[in-house]
């Protein structure tokens, strides 16, 4: 099978992808065990891409329960290259609306019971991390923004996502905490998978789908999952027109990102497999 090069990570209300041609299931078992679910291998705009429901199709997984590295690693044996995330947020910032789009270009890892690495029993590398999203990746998308030229929502180009276990909700202490530190936004799912991929030698890039206003807000309404759910399924369609732009904007230039080698300087212990 030639590589697909690129693949798609939909989170909630976005577990299929319409445009997608020539579709085949693609079922897999990792040394991670199984992915969240089958991955999904098409075309889209003629551009081959591996799609894979972060939650399961039908939502079967809490955010703690996300096989990381398993869906990391399928997307790694297929080729992928490029990986294109998409997530539910809240929002941290007045100037953020739900139904507005966020590209983060940070995150802050507050999980606390997920497996974050791909390092370990005797394999070491220490990636470098301090640019988490890939910039080139991220102006494709920010670049498909533009392209889709939706007339009613806003994009912000860069941002820090706070990233919680979950899967409840944040108290306001906590909320109005992760604000001081300067989070943009909120979710429950981009790490350790932003770091999975780098690890991976993978350049990730993540579109944010703000929904709610968690908690912190004096005058808007706190988070439910019905809000946050109903404002998703809103923005489900245009994100997927989002991605079909940054696909086609992909193939045409297969921009190099500083993620493809990072375990060039990355290494000290190579796992058994490299030496
Ligand atoms: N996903 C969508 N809205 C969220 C919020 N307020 N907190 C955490 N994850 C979210």
């Amino acid at each position: 099978m030639d590589p697909i090069r690129i693949g798609i990570i939909g989170g909630s209300g976005l577990y299929r992808m319409d445009g997608l041609t020539d579709t085949r299931e693609h079922v897999v078992d990792t040394p991670y065990g199984p992915p969240s679910d089958a991955l999904l291998l098409g075309k889209l705009d003629g551009v081959d891409v591996a799609f894979l429901a972060r939650h399961g199709r039908g939502h079967k997984l809490i955010p703690g329960q996300i096989p990381f590295r398993a869906n990391i690693y399928a997307m790694k044996s297929l080729g992928v290259q490029y990986l294109l995330s998409v997530s539910a947020v809240g929002s941290m910032r007045e100037e953020i609306a739900p139904l507005d789009m966020v590209l983060p270009d940070q995150f802050i890892d507050f999980t606390r019971t997920r497996e974050g690495s791909f390092f370990g029993n005797g394999a070491v590398a220490h990636v470098a991390l301090a640019d988490p999203v890939c910039g080139a990746l991220r102006s494709v998308m920010a670049q498909a923004y533009a392209d889709a030229g939706f007339a009613d929502i806003r994009l912000h180009d860069g941002g820090t996502y706070v990233c919680i276990e979950g899967p409840a909700f944040s108290t306001r202490a906590e909320s109005t905490w992760y604000r001081s530190l300067g989070a943009a936004v909120i979710g429950m799912t981009n790490m350790p998978e932003a770091r999975l991929a780098r690890e991976a030698e993978i350049a990730y890039a993540t579109v944010a789908l703000a929904t709610d206003w968690d908690c912190w807000h004096p005058h808007q309404v706190c988070v439910t999952a019905e809000i946050a759910i109903g404002n998703l399924q809103a923005n489900a369609q245009r994100a997927q027109t989002l991605l079909g732009h940054a696909v086609r904007r992909l193939a045409a230039t297969w921009p190099v990102s500083a993620a493809h080698s990072a375990l060039s300087s990355a290494l000290v212990t190579p796992p058994a497999a490299m030496t």
